[in-house]
């Protein structure tokens, strides 16, 4: 099995602009409308919500299957294999246990490529999305009990802010504690649950996330963000 294969797959699923695709279907060039972002936020704000959640749904899809595939095919011996695709555990490469960091790597490698993909994608000029929904998606794959926490931050965010980007460069900050969180024991992370790869991962994705909102953070101190307003009763 080649090694590079999960990657790739990873990228190229990535890369798929969904949003674009979606908003188009109903005539709609979605970069030159809302926030001019390919991702679900603008897709739900502009083309409607059940569109958005398609969108937010593929773009996870496309984060959570080369994952999975690459923890399912890249292994170590003693992984965990509950969270995989069982009818492929027979195949792949499986380093030793020693070797550890080296499958873990070519694992969060796996869904690093697949958030690079979306938002760097060839098909639109390297001007993809922001990676959120993506990352969650990778995120649900590698670490799903700090995909819980996260999502409940980012829920209160939003709740307290209205403003999605807020609420994602919030629960992006959080991401590298929880990952930490996740392994401390007695006042110290604990050797046997410390995943490294994991942890460098969550830094890098959270920066990216981070880096990606910038225009957002302009728009915010500008005034000039979009802000979701709680529908009142009588539109209801
Ligand atoms: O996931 C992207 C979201 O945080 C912001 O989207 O369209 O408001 O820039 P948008």
């Amino acid at each position: 099995m080649q090694l590079w294969l999960c990657p790739l797959i990873a990228f190229l699923l990535g890369s798929i602009p969904f949003g674009l695709f979606i908003a188009r279907m109903k005539g709609i060039d979605i970069r030159q409308h809302g926030s001019g972002n390919i991702g679900a936020t603008n897709v739900l704000r502009v083309v409607g919500k059940k569109y958005g959640i398609t969108c937010l749904i593929l773009d996870a899809l496309k984060g959570f299957i080369p994952t999975l595939l690459a923890i399912t095919l890249i292994r170590f011996e003693g992984q965990e294999t509950g969270f995989t695709f069982r009818g492929l555990l027979d195949h792949g490469y499986i380093f030793s246990a020693g070797d550890q960091w080296k499958a873990q790597s070519l694992q969060v490698l796996t869904g690093l490529l697949s958030i690079l993909g979306h938002n760097y994608s060839p098909w639109v000029g390297f001007k993809g999305g922001k990676g959120i929904a993506t990352s969650a998606g990778v995120l649900i794959a590698l670490a799903p009990g700090a995909v819980g926490v996260l999502i409940l931050v980012w829920l209160i965010t939003f709740k307290v802010s209205r403003y999605v980007s807020v609420a994602s460069i919030v629960a992006a900050a959080m991401l590298p504690p929880i990952i930490i969180f996740g392994s401390w024991q007695h006042g110290k992370i604990a050797a046997g649950t410390w995943n490294k790869p994991l942890f460098v991962f969550s830094v890098v994705i959270a920066a990216l996330a981070i880096w990606k909102h910038r225009g957002n953070i302009q728009r915010l101190r500008a005034g000039t963000e979009n802000r979701f307003q709680p529908k009142k009763k009588s539109d209801a």
